[in-house]
């Protein structure tokens, strides 16, 4: 078997058209333009990167941002202030502070701080929290696990009822993973550095989300024949046949699984595309829940 792609650029490139259109309805019908600050303390590479790419995005698809880069040092009352001082602005409608944060400063309070009418990353606290409970709805879902699902979702994939195993249990990814999949009826398993037998626990699954930061960690033989695979890792390795000597891999060895699994995500180009389609979904969302558009 040779897995069906799942093109998480094509897919990501259709919602972000669709977005667009109704950006320039808001601007034509209202007068106004959704806004996203884009917060980030410090200078982890990575960070710099991902941000200046969700910029880029937002300009493509007519959405205002506004960067705001802080040096590392910055005190956890100058990160929580600006925060603040962004939830009164009525310009903005979303309020993105990049993660990691530097060391020193607590992570939880910054989340805690944001507007929940501005949470368009779905990391306060309250959001979480609907997230983890039956029958509540959070305002905002984080973007990465929102766009898991949506490709999921976009294929066609039977979730309810499906053995789900979601490697990784980060705040941002894993977790938050596991609970859509959840409340979307499937049967989770979550996995981490204490599992034991990760190879036979993997092997159960008919949807695998990967999202551990280990490249190539999932072998082929790890994974059932006709599995669904999604890979969320993004690795760089070594590579002397790439023009600058590094190439990026997920956590799962590509080649190995595309000939097992029934469809699988690329990397790049798979799940990447969709975090910023789904980020720029949710702050288009907030501008309408503003306008009593929802
Ligand atoms: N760091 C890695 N992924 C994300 C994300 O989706 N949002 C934010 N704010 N930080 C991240």
């Amino acid at each position: 078997m040779t897995a069906t792609l799942i093109d998480g650029k094509e897919i990501a490139s259709r919602i972000r058209a669709r977005i667009a259109e109704k950006v320039r309805h808001m601007v034509e019908q209202h007068g106004v333009r959704p806004g996203l600050a884009a917060v980030l303390v410090g200078d982890n590479p990575a960070s710099h990167t991902y941000v200046k790419m969700k910029r880029k995005a937002c300009a493509e698809v007519g959405i205002e941002s506004f960067g705001f880069e802080l040096p590392a040092d910055t005190t956890q009352a100058e990160v929580e202030r600006l925060v603040r001082e962004l939830n009164e602005r009525p310009d903005v409608n979303g309020i993105l502070v990049q993660l990691p944060l530097p060391p020193h400063l607590d992570e939880a309070r910054v989340l805690s701080a944001v507007g929940l009418d501005k949470d368009v990353d779905g990391f306060h606290p309250v959001n979480i929290g609907r997230l983890a409970m039956k029958g509540r709805q959070p305002d905002f879902v984080p973007a990465t696990p929102a766009g898991v699902i949506r490709l999921l979702d976009e294929c066609a994939v039977q979730i309810a009822g499906a053995n789900a195993v979601v490697l990784g249990r980060s705040n941002i990814v894993g977790m938050p993973v596991a609970l859509l999949l959840i409340h979307r009826d499937a049967t989770v398993t979550v996995c981490h550095s204490r599992t034991r037998d990760l190879p036979d626990v993997v092997r159960r699954a008919d949807i695998l989300v990967a999202a551990v930061g280990r490249a190539q960690m999932v072998k082929g033989d790890w994974i059932k024949p006709g599995a669904v695979v999604i890979d969320v890792g993004t690795n760089k390795i070594a590579d002397p046949t790439a023009k600058n000597g590094t190439r990026m891999v997920g956590d799962v060895d590509f080649e190995a699984a595309k000939a097992v699994a029934s469809a699988i995500t690329p990397v790049p180009g798979g799940v990447g595309p969709m975090t910023i389609a789904m980020l720029l979904e949710n702050t288009l969302r907030a501008a309408e829940l503003k306008l009593g558009q929802c």
